[in-house]
């Protein structure tokens, strides 16, 4: 059987940044009304599984269905166990790609030691290519962190790399419905800075959550967004983007609101999500998260990778669309793309 399975891993949950839209909320939101619903993220980690826990997993990947682990958060780099874990998922013959505020970066062994260990993707996140508009959906919590040290990690992440092949190296984009130039603008910013892929993802918030009106999109943007993509599609800067169907999903994902079908969906199949307190899932979805019967709630914690995935449907046929599925896309079958095109330059 080949390894076919990606795991999304929130790998610990604090954050040096406090983004309004972030799907582990904000500390200011959280730090009198700490949510206690299954399944709902916050910074505030109180319950986040201790260090060993997290290796003693890290140690049962080898000969597991894993193929791919992208470590998330929270900010991963931040915790001091994030390099020792990643060597141990590396050492288990898995692929390891890390999604960062690249503030981490900025550190010289960090960059350094993710080139040693052979990490295969880093994805970066940058909401806007204008420093202003960035550091206003991205601000950190001191106050004191932004663009251009965003900008400084993916320089120094280059640079150690020192045109070897690996890591390749990401932006990933937010985008809102009051900025669709994004798509485009940081295209350009991305491919200037040498970057090899690009992701622009819509952004997916609850209906009920207080940015919804103003950031989420409505059918009217799906236009503007359309030509954006277009546009992007049609010169991407020699930068790697997803398959072109993406698009589709894309404008699909937009023009609807958590109603819909996911035909094909590979939730439980080929991607599973963990949380910081190593509560698995069969994707990050809420809907699909508050589906999830009793008897199916699983944890890492005590667990061996070899048995958790072992028993699993080939795909799944969905009913619980939300907007963030189609961020799933890239991160599982469009992740070899990503990975190992060879960038035009
Ligand atoms: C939660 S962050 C964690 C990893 C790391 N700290 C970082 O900044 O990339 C993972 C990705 O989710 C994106 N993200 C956060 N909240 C989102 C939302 N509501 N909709 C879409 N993407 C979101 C972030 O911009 C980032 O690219």
């Amino acid at each position: 059987m080949p390894r076919d399975v990606t795991l999304l891993w929130g790998l610990r949950s604090p954050c040096a940044f406090g983004c309004p839209h972030c799907y582990f909320g904000t500390i200011e939101e959280h730090k009198d009304n700490p949510p206690g619903q299954l399944g709902v993220l916050s910074h505030l980690s109180r319950s986040d599984l201790p260090g060993e826990a997290l290796t003693a997993f890290a140690r049962t990947l080898a000969g597991s269905d894993v193929e791919r682990v992208v470590i998330a958060g929270g900010e991963p780099l931040d915790w001091p166990g994030a390099l020792e874990l990643i060597a141990l998922i590396k050492e288990a013959g898995c692929q390891v790609v890390v999604a960062t505020n690249a503030i981490p970066l900025t550190r010289p062994h960090v960059a350094e030691r993710l080139v040693a260990l052979g990490v295969d993707g880093v994805s970066v996140s940058l909401d806007s290519a204008d420093a202003d508009a960035n550091d206003r959906m991205r601000p950190s919590r001191s106050g004191r962190l932004g663009y251009h040290d965003v900008l400084h990690g993916i320089r120094a992440l280059l640079q150690a790399r020192a045109g070897g092949p690996a890591p390749r190296v990401g932006v990933y984009t937010v985008v809102i419905r009051s900025r669709p130039q994004e798509i485009t603008g940081m295209a350009r910013l991305a491919a200037d800075l040498g970057v090899d892929y690009y992701v622009p993802q819509p952004i997916s918030l609850a209906p009920d959550h207080t940015l919804f009106s103003q950031m989420a999109h409505t059918p009217a943007d799906v236009d503007d967004v359309a030509e954006q993509l277009d546009g992007l599609y049609r010169d991407p800067h020699g930068l790697v983007l997803p398959d072109p169907s993406y698009v589709q999903r894309f404008l699909a994902a937009i023009s609807t609101h958590d109603s819909g079908h996911v035909p094909d969906c590979f939730g439980g199949a080929r991607l599973f999500f963990i949380q910081p307190d190593g509560l698995v899932w069969d994707c990050p979805s809420d809907r699909r998260i508050a589906a999830t019967s009793p008897e199916h709630r699983r944890s890492i914690r005590g667990a061996d990778a070899r048995t958790l995935f072992a028993a699993r449907p080939a795909c799944t046929n969905c009913a619980l669309f939300s907007r963030d599925c189609v961020n799933m896309w890239p991160l599982v079958l469009d992740m070899p793309r990503l990975l190992n095109a060879e960038v035009p330059r």
